[in-house]
């Protein structure tokens, strides 16, 4: 078959969109090029995320307008009237040899998949293959299994071993690069440990070869993913951890940034802050999830650290390290939240001065212990109305994080260029504490390092002039 086209549509964190990246690239040694337009793909791909209710029903809804696009000819020639109802009827007894001429082929990846696995079938008969997070390496073999007309899911919880594959990354200037994948720690409202499974990090060499292959290509930030980084080479051999590993990066020749994110508050090394004050690369900048500002909540989500803990973390990152930023994730509605539990984390935001934070109102999730209080869940409209209260004031945090810039020289690296409709030509980058700042400047230099005024703070971004 020539010129097969894939799409990949993705939904969730940053890891499924380095997962996404990885796929393109595996698939491109199999024959398929990357297409912006899923109608005229001959294979589908949604790689999904299930931490909130919302995410799933956005990747069932999405494979059920996929499933109306079945015909029995590939790519820009599907005609509409050959195209088979996605009735579950039609698929039911469909053999191998009917399979095989159906296109798009239809294929579920990320954490939903991880989840849900054969049960995707039941509601969505015509999708061929599910594809659990662990299983991704083995995408290429399996893509191959149902152009033949076979229907697969492979979620096995054993990782399938990684090759070393080329990776199609987006055109930007940071690459994503996990280190390690899992999660242990089981808070009591959250999907991924049962999605991504157990902590594993992957190996120095593969992780450096990695960047440096990256960073030839062009890209000059490179942030490292995993769902808690302070755990990388805790299953390792060697005593490596992510100090070492930023240390090892950080000697990697050329200019760059170095990132990393997600922190868990208590795991963060005295010699991680170090390598932040002392290794040129890597940035001032940290993600550390909160979740609750409320001790009994944190108790109850099995967090293992209270408020106190939480700011002393967060005390002693600012007293070391100058301009750093300290963003935060944060839940309204926890199941048993009171309005007064929920005031403190309101007040933590203020305390702490957060410089932004994600959030998000409590979803119970399936497997989950706290989905089981359904006597204590908190009315949809209460967990809007706390949701919005929360937005409200992380807007305050993030205006008032950025004020304090008002006047600073800082180093940005330009991420993008833009003409306005106005006329007027603007440049976007981010400081090496993650803010965002707009400039006035001619030209595309996308990948350059300036040194900028800031001039003014806007809540979401700082507006700059070059020096
Ligand atoms: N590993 C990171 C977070 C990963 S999930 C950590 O330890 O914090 C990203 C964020 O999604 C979480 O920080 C949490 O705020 C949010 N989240 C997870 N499960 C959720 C749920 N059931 N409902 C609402 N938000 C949730
Ligand atoms: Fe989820 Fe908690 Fe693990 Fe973060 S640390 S991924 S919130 S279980
Ligand atoms: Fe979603 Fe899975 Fe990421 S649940 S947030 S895609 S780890």
């Amino acid at each position: 078959m020539e010129n097969k086209k894939v799409y990949i549509e993705t939904l969730g964190c940053q890891m499924n969109k380095s997962d996404a990246e990885r796929m393109y690239g595996m698939l491109e040694h199999i024959g398929y090029t990357q297409t912006q337009e899923p109608k005229e793909a001959d294979l589908l791909i949604i790689n999904t995320c299930s931490i909130r209710q919302l995410s799933e029903d956005k990747a069932y809804s999405q494979i059920g307008v996929w499933g109306k696009w079945r015909g029995k000819s590939r790519g820009k020639s599907r005609g509409k009237s050959e195209n088979i109802s996605c009735d579950k009827s039609n698929y039911k007894n469909l053999g191998e040899a009917d399979r095989k001429n159906l296109y798009p082929k239809i294929v579920v990846s990320g954490c939903v998949a991880q989840q849900a696995g054969e049960k995707i079938f039941k509601r969505a008969p015509y999708v061929d293959l599910v594809l659990g997070t662990q299983r991704l390496y083995e995408l290429p073999s399996l893509v191959k299994r149902i152009e033949n007309g076979e229907r697969i899911v492979s979620v096995d919880e054993k990782p399938f071993k990684e090759s070393e594959i080329q990776i199609n990354r987006v055109k930007s200037v940071n690459a994503w690069v996990p280190i390690m994948e899992g999660c242990n720690n089981f808070c009591t409202y959250c999907i991924v440990p049962y999605t991504r499974g157990r902590e594993r990090s992957r190996k120095p060499e593969l992780i450096i070869a990695e960047i440096k292959k990256a960073l030839s290509e062009g890209f000059k930030e490179i942030t490292l993913l995993g769902q808690n980084v302070d755990s990388y080479g805790k299953d390792l051999d060697n005593g490596q951890n992510l100090a070492w590993l930023l240390k090892q990066i950080n000697a990697i020749e050329g200019k760059f940034r170095i990132r990393f994110v997600t922190n868990y508050p208590t795991d963060i090394t005295d010699e991680v802050i170090d390598t932040v004050i002392e290794l040129d690369k890597v940035c001032e900048y940290f993600h550390i999830p909160m979740q609750s500002g409320d001790d009994y909540i944190l108790k109850k989500m099995n967090r293992r650290y209270d408020y106190a803990t939480y700011k002393r973390i967060c005390d002693h990152i600012r007293s070391r390290i100058k301009d750093v930023t300290i963003t935060s994730d944060f839940i309204a509605g926890f199941p048993g939240e009171t309005e007064e539990q929920f005031q403190n984390t309101l007040n933590a935001m203020t305390e702490l001065e957060l410089d932004y934070s994600n959030t998000a109102a409590y979803s119970p999730r399936e497997k989950t212990v706290a989905a089981k209080w359904t006597d204590l869940y908190i009315p949809e409209d209460v967990k809007t109305e706390r949701l919005a209260r929360l937005n409200e004031h992380n807007r305050e945090c993030c205006l008032k994080s950025n004020q304090k810039y008002i006047g600073q020289e800082m180093e940005v690296l330009v991420e993008n260029f833009e003409i306005r409709k106005n006329g007027n030509k603007v440049i976007t980058g981010r400081t090496r504490n993650n803010k965002i700042v707009h400039i006035p400047y001619e030209k595309d230099i996308t990948g350059e390092f300036i040194n900028v005024k800031i001039t003014n703070a806007k809540t979401w971004y700082l507006n700059g002039e070059l020096i």
